[in-house]
């Protein structure tokens, strides 16, 4: 099966009304349902999805959530530079049976975990049947642990990132205001709803001076996608402010929201955080962390 038909059969899946929104905890503190799975994404690189990606889940621990982040950027292992973690072992080592996932688990600041990734997971669809049904049974007790697994990945559109995006429940598309960004994030939109079927995507405006810079940059980007991607559903869910704290916490290779709970971009991540968790998932779907993984071995690699 060629990568566009594994891909459409995916999307012909049918949904089944699995536990989504609200975690429901038994008596022994085990979440029942699954985590939702929200992949940070975007055309443009370095328009700060690590950065995002970061504080929004260290702000959803300080709201009472367990959050386990994948570092998803396959060349570079972004989350661990920003936080000033050398971890040891990646998935890889879990893959090759050396490592069990929660001993590859990396704690961050606040209680925040983070599950390092490796140009290993393109070999998630090479592991033989048994391994495949160890990783999935591994992740699934992990996904018992978590609230919410947010996926920090490259930028641009390459397998990796598209497979990324598909298997996700929910996807946040960050842009700034520059117009390159918004070209690369359309042409991200483009290919993620044209090619493969994806309709709903969040849109985060980071580096705007105001709300109203990022309203009107998302307008652009609502317009020309009205225009040709008629089935879309944009929904903004607001935006960061240019905040000079913030590249001064990542020198100290710290996060923002940790060094500078007061400052204005910290001050926007909780109310986002705040926002997402009010909203319930898009779409009602085997989003779960299962699914994401078994997706992932779905695909085919070309
Ligand atoms: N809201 C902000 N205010 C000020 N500076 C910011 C803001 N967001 C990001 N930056 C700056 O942009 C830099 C790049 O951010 P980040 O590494 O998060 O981008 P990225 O999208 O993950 O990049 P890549 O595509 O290379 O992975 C940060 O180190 C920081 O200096
Ligand atoms: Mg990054």
């Amino acid at each position: 099966m060629n990568q566009a038909e594994t891909l459409e059969k995916m999307m012909a899946r049918t949904p089944s009304a699995a536990a989504q929104g609200l975690a429901v905890y038994d008596s022994l503190g085990t979440n029942m349902s699954q985590p939702r799975v929200i992949c940070v994404t975007s055309g443009k690189g370095g328009v700060g999805k690590t950065n995002v990606t970061s504080n929004l889940a260290y702000s959803l621990v300080k709201s009472g959530k367990k959050v386990l982040i994948l570092d998803a950027d396959l060349n570079l292992a972004n989350v661990d530079v920003l936080l000033g973690l050398t971890p040891k072992f990646n998935l890889q080592h879990v893959f090759s049976g050396e490592k069990t996932l929660p001993e590859i688990l990396v704690k961050g600041p606040g209680g925040l975990r983070i599950l390092p990734g490796s140009s290993g997971i393109l070999e998630l669809a090479d592991l033989t049947e048994s391994q495949k049904l160890y990783f999935l049974s591994e992740m699934e007790s992990l996904g018992r642990k978590i609230d919410i697994l947010l996926i920090d990945t490259a930028a641009g559109i390459n397998n990796n990132v598209v497979y990324f995006n598909l298997a996700s429940q929910e996807r946040i598309v960050l842009l700034t205001p520059e117009p390159t960004s918004l070209t690369d994030a359309y042409a991200l939109i483009k290919v993620l709803s044209g090619q493969y079927g994806v309709k709903r995507f969040r849109v985060l405006v980071n580096l705007a001076y105001s709300e109203k810079e990022a309203l009107s940059v998302f307008k652009k980007l609502s317009v020309v996608a009205d225009r040709f991607l008629s089935t879309l559903s944009l929904d903004f869910l607001g935006y960061i402010p240019y905040d000079d704290k913030l590249p001064k916490a990542v020198r100290g290779q710290r996060l923002v929201a940790d060094l500078y709970p007061d400052s204005k971009s910290s001050q926007m991540f909780v109310k986002l955080a705040k926002r997402l968790l009010r909203e319930e998932p898009e779409v009602q779907t085997d989003g779960n962390i299962k699914f994401f993984w078994q997706e992932l071995m779905h695909f085919d690699r070309q």
